[in-house]
């Protein structure tokens, strides 16, 4: 089994990412860390415990982070997952309790105690705790297996702002320093999770399940697509999240492309911004693969086989 940690801003996408973590006996699933970035802290953490117990999953440790990124103010996205980052259906107070742990503590100490090159980290938000570990503990670096994150965008452009996507737009300064920290990184960008939508078809597909995690997710899929078929006029939203562990499970899902990638921190009009050297233009060496189109029908199959699994 694959070791993997999901950092992660629960967040309707980001919850579907951590029930299909949780279904897939090919991972094994260490910890989840919280970090601010769709809504606040105390509501990714909250959200994140309410997915797990969902799941059935009690074990899973949930370690909370950042609550803040490393040196701009908080931004937050209440305007397309709702006040409590998780709209769509009201799930009970969990059981679960936080994990005493520092997320940057527990990240650090599971790469230290496990065999170096073998664990995965699943970065679903902004990129703090992640950078913030690095920092504090240059040493793992180099016992990453490799970060497969979501986040940036090239040729559909940014998604908070014309350059910019969210997670990376919310912490600009992270993202350069994990994208420079030498670990092997995968990004599935907009460019890629754009094609990934819950159309009315995928979504009565899920609903049908005969167990409550098929109505929940169904729910927050309804509530999560409505801003984007506002926006762009079509039938469906991104599952954006979720393809980090469609990668891991199922690469072949995707295509893509090795490429140099550099964030932009300084530009007001650009920040956040991923400059992805896809037509390698730059002679720079390639410093992340970078996924491009998904096979979304492939996707929405594994996706829903898999969530049958769970309670
Ligand atoms: C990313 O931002 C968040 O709103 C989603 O959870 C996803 O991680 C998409 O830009
Ligand atoms: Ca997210």
């Amino acid at each position: 089994r694959q070791p993997i940690i999901i950092d992660t801003d629960p967040g309707q996408d980001d919850a579907v990412a951590l029930l299909l973590a949780a279904a897939s006996p090919e991972l094994e699933l260490l910890g989840v860390t919280t970090v601010a970035g769709n809504v606040p802290l105390h509501l990714t953490t909250l959200n994140a415990r309410k997915v797990l117990e969902l799941a059935g999953r009690r074990d899973v440790p949930v370690c909370v982070g950042a609550d803040r990124p490393l040196d701009v103010p908080l931004v937050t996205a209440e305007h397309v997952h709702g006040d409590t980052g998780l709209n769509g259906v009201n799930l009970p107070e969990p059981m679960l309790a936080v994990d005493p742990r520092h997320a940057v503590d527990f990240i650090i100490e599971t790469l230290r105690a496990r065999e170096a090159g073998t664990v995965t980290l699943c970065p679903l938000g902004p990129l703090t705790n992640i950078a913030l570990a690095l920092r504090r503990a240059p040493d793992i670096a180099s016992r990453i297996k490799r970060i497969v994150l979501m986040g940036g965008g090239f040729f559909e452009g940014g998604n908070v702002t014309p350059a910019a996507e969210f997670n990376i737009y919310v912490d600009p300064q992270a993202a350069h320093e994990v994208f420079t920290s030498g670990v092997p990184i995968t990004m599935a960008p907009l460019d890629v999770t754009h094609e990934v939508l819950t159309t009315a078809k995928r979504i009565d597909a899920i609903r049908a399940l005969p167990n409550r995690v098929g109505a929940v997710v169904a729910a927050w899929m309804e509530f999560f697509e409505r801003y984007d078929e506002e926006k762009y006029g079509q039938d469906g939203g991104p599952l954006h999240d979720p393809c980090v562990i469609a990668w891991l499970l199922q690469p072949g899902l995707f295509t893509s492309r090795d490429c140099n990638v550099r964030v932009e921190t300084q530009s007001e009009l650009t920040r956040g911004m991923t400059v992805i050297d896809w037509w390698a233009v730059t002679g720079l060496p390639a410093n992340a693969q970078v996924l491009r189109h998904a096979d979304a029908d492939g996707f929405f199959a594994l996706l829903t086989e898999r969530l049958a699994q769970l309670p």
